[in-house]
C-alpha cells in the first residue's frame, strides 16, 4: 500500500535489525503514528489494546512478540509463557492461535541458542507469506467483480459494501476484503466502496475509509444501518467482508453487524462474499454456529466516543445515560448458507465443509459433524 506516496507494510523490523515497528491505529485517521515493540509485553499491549488489529495482523504481530520473548530468555518456560500471554490478548481471531502453535512448534526441537534468530525468520516469512496469500485473495477476488462489471455491460460502476476494516491495515499488505477492490481499482473497473462505520469503534469510518482514500478508491462513508437500505434501491452490486474465524463448515466469525448485512443482502439478492486466508480456518469447529468465543470489549467503547475537535484536539464524549448499562460484543457469526462465496487464496469455494475441502484437501475429514 501507499502511504502519502511511499510503499508500505502495517508491521516491519526496525533499522538495527530487532526491534519491530507498527502503525499506531488507534490515532488513525487523525495522525499517522509509528511505534516501536521491544518486548513481549509491548507485543502484547499492541494486540490488546488494538494498535494493531484485523485477524492477519495480530497472527502477525504475536509471531514477532514470541521472537521478542526469545531475545532476551529461550527457555521452555519463557516459550510457553510468552504464548498464554499473546493467546490470552484477544479471543476471536484464529490466527494468534494458528501463528503462536506455529512459531512454539519450530522451537521445540532447537537449541535455546538458536531458537530466537529461528522465531525472528519464521515471523517474517509468516508476514511475507501474509501479503503474497492476500495477493491471490485478490486475484481471485477480482474474477468475482470482473464478473458483475461484464454483467452491467460495463456501464456506471461497480457498488460494493464492505463492514468493518478487513484491509490493507488488519494484514500486513493488500487487505483481504480490499485486495479484489484494489486489484479492479487499479485495473480501470471504476469501483466505489459503501464503508460501514461499524460502531463502536469505527474500523470502516476511521480505517477503511482512510486507507482507500490513500489509495484513490472511490468510497461513501455510511452509518451502520443504512446498508439495508442502499441493497433495497439496487445501491449495492455485492457485499464483500473478512472474517477472524472460520469454521470448517463456513460459518463465518466476523466483526459485529456482519450477520445483519449478510441477512439483508440474501433478502435482496445481493452477492455476499467473504475473503479469507487459508490461517484464518478453525479446522476444529464444524456445524454449530456457538462454538466461536466471541470477545467482549470494554463497554466505554460503546458509551463514549472519540474524535478530533475543530481546533485539532482529540477530545472524548459521552453518549449514554449514566445509569444506563452497555453490552459490547465485538463478532458474531454469519451462518454458512448466507455466504455466496468464500474468496481464498486458493480459489473460491461454496461456504460449506465440501468446497472448503475441496481447496484444502489436505484437510479432509475436517470439520465433519460425526
Ligand atoms: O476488532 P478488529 O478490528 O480486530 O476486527 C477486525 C475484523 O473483524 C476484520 O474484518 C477481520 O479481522 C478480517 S481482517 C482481514
Amino acid at each position: 500500500m501507499m502511504v502519502q506516496g511511499r510503499p508500505m507494510r502495517t508491521i516491519w523490523l526496525a533499522e538495527d535489525g530487532w526491534a519491530v515497528e507498527i502503525i499506531d491505529q488507534t490515532q488513525l485517521p487523525h495522525a499517522f503514528v509509528t511505534r516501536r515493540l521491544e518486548t513481549l509485553e509491548d507485543a502484547a499491549h499492541a494486540i490488546r489494546t488494538m494498535l494493531v488489529r484485523g485477524a492477519p495482523l495480530i497472527g502477525a504481530t504475536a509471531a514477532y512478540g514470541l521472537a521478542l520473548a526469545l531475545r532476551g530468555n529461550a527457555s521452555d518456560e519463557t516459550l510457553a509463557r510468552a504464548g498464554e500471554t499473546l493467546l490470552a490478548t484477544r479471543p476471536t481471531a484464529v490466527n494468534l492461535r494458528w501463528a503462536i502453535e506455529d512459531v512454539t512448534g519450530r522451537m521445540q526441537d532447537l537449541a535455546p541458542a538458536d531458537r530466537a534468530a529461528a522465531a525472528y525468520r519464521r515471523a517474517a516469512e509468516i508476514c511475507d507469506e501474509d501479503v503474497e496469500i492476500c495477493r491471490s485473495i485478490g486475484r481471485h477476488g477480482l474474477a468475482v467483480i470482473e464478473r458483475i462489471w461484464e454483467a452491467k455491460g460495463r456501464k456506471g460502476r461497480v457498488n460494493l459494501l464492505t463492514h468493518c476494516n478487513a484491509g490493507w491495515l488488519a494484514t500486513v499488505d493488500w487487505g483481504t476484503a480490499t485486495a479484489p477492490i484494489y486489484m479492479a481499482h487499479d485495473t480501470g473497473i471504476p469501483v466505489h466502496v459503501w464503508v460501514d462505520e461499524t460502531r463502536p469503534r469505527n474500523q470502516g469510518a476511521a480505517l477503511t475509509a482512510w486507507e482507500l482514500g490513500e489509495h484513490g478508491v472511490a468510497h461513501t462513508v455510511i452509518a451502520d444501518n443504512v446498508g439495508g437500505h442502499l441493497m433495497q434501491h439496487g445501491e449495492v452490486d455485492l457485499c464483500v467482508t473478512g472474517t477472524d474465524r472460520t469454521t470448517a463448515a463456513g460459518n463465518v466469525c466476523n466483526k459485529i453487524g456482519t450477520y445483519l448485512k449478510a441477512l439483508a443482502a440474501q433478502d435482496n439478492a445481493v452477492p455476499f462474499y467473504v475473503a479469507l486466508p487459508g490461517p484464518t480456518i478453525d479446522w476444529t469447529l464444524g456445524d454449530g454456529l456457538g462454538e466461536v468465543p466471541i470477545e467482549q470489549r470494554d463497554g466505554r467503547e460503546l458509551s463514549e466516543v472519540s474524535g478530533r475537535t475543530a481546533d485539532g484536539r482529540m477530545e472524548t464524549v459521552r453518549i449514554t445515560p449514566e445509569a444506563s448499562p452497555v453490552a459490547n460484543y465485538a463478532f458474531d457469526v454469519t451462518p454458512a448458507r448466507l455466504v455466496t462465496g468464500l474468496i481464498t487464496e486458493r480459489g473460491v469455494c461454496p461456504a460449506s465443509s465440501e468446497g472448503l475441502r475441496s481447496l484444502y484437501p489436505e484437510r479432509a475429514g475436517a470439520g465433519q459433524t460425526p
